[in-house]
């Protein structure tokens, strides 16, 4: 049997810091708001010489280091994001472009927040049934670029970043399990619904949402998605040790923890300094937690996303 196993985790967030009484200094709304609302601090933003690409570059490399493996090992490169560089082509090739490397096949998910999780599955799935041997999967986004930053209700939660992981094939998991689920009957309650036609915007390109029922759908698919996860990889939530869900809200972070019995401890929360930094959240406080050095070898984790589509899924990975 051949299984999937992260190698090596790497993440980049721009330099730039804007926090809570920034906004606030442009914008009506104010820092205890956003912080007991969302739980949010400050958020990394990139400079507008940055794409996706570029973040994706320095978190890929990072986290190929980490790995011991060269760019030109990797036979499959999936890059999740929201905030491509063009329509086409695809983020995932320009990064292989700037990864100086040809020939393997690289490809972009587009599943918004649950984007990272969708492509580890994806990786995954490749890997197990020996197509491929390493691929490099990635999650980045410029989510700045498509926000209203006259939009209090909207512009506050999110900010930029990439995350990274590699994966190996060998013979011990790695990667447990992965369950994907989508209701598009839901694409409304969160979207970007806008399109390049004749050289102009047709429609909105910024982000629209009703948060209150986002909050509420968030955390019913959360829970209903780890208790599905562990299940099919034949273990109990209490085998657990890290719980790394998609970083959107602080609130729904808590509670779906609760919901599933697991002690606060056990939650990794980044959605503090990071805010919402969509596909690339959960690779981004993966990152954060192995450079910690809070994970031990036969640690388990449980990482999840939940997004536009509407989209959710998790994964159960044996670091
Ligand atoms: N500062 C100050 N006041 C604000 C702000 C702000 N930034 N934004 C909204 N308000 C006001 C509203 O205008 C409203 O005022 P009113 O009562 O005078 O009309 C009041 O605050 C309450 O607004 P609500 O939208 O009802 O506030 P709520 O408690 O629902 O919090 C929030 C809003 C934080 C967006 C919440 O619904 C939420 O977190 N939802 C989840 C959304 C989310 O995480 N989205 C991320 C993308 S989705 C994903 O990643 C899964």
């Amino acid at each position: 049997m051949i299984y999937a196993r992260i190698v090596g985790t790497g993440s980049y967030l721009p330099p730039r810091v804007v926090t809570n009484a920034e906004l606030a200094a442009r914008l009506d709304t104010n820092d205890t708001w956003i912080r007991e609302r969302t739980g949010i601090a400050q958020r990394h933003i990139a400079d507008p010489s940055q794409a996706s690409s570029d973040l994706a570059l320095r978190a890929s490399k990072r986290a190929l280091q980490a790995a011991g493996v060269a760019p030109d090992q990797i036979d499959l490169i999936i890059v999740a994001t929201s905030t491509p560089d063009y329509v086409f082509p695809s983020t995932a090739c320009l990064l292989q472009a700037k990864l100086g490397v040809k020939g393997s096949a690289a490809f972009d998910v587009q599943a918004v927040c649950s984007g990272f999780v969708y492509g580890l599955a994806t990786a995954d799935a490749f890997i197990k049934s020996g197509q491929y041997r390493n691929a490099l999967v990635v999650g980045a986004e410029v989510f700045s670029r498509i926000l209203d930053w006259n939009d209090r209700g909207t512009c506050v939660l999110f900010g930029d970043g990439a995350g990274a992981v590699v994966l190996a094939a060998g013979s011990q998991p790695g990667i447990h399990a992965s369950r994907l689920h989508a209701d598009g009957s839901h694409a409304g309650m969160l979207s970007v619904p806008g399109n390049v036609c004749g050289g102009a915007i047709v429609g909105s390109p910024f982000v629209q949402m009703n948060g209150q029922a986002v909050f509420k759908f968030a955390v019913k698919v959360l829970e209903e998605s780890a208790r599905e996860t562990v299940a099919a990889a034949g273990m109990q939530l209490a085998d657990i040790d890290w719980l790394i869900p998609h970083q959107a809200n602080v609130r729904i972070l808590d509670a779906t923890a609760r919901k599933l019995g697991l002690a606060p401890e056990k939650l990794v929360v980044t959605v503090d300094h990071h805010g919402n930094t969509s596909a690339a959240s959960v690779p981004l406080a993966l990152d954060e937690l192995v450079q910690a050095g809070k994970i031990r070898p036969g640690h388990r984790l449980l990482l999840q996303g939940v997004g536009g589509g509407f989209t959710w899924g998790s994964s159960l990975v044996t670091l």
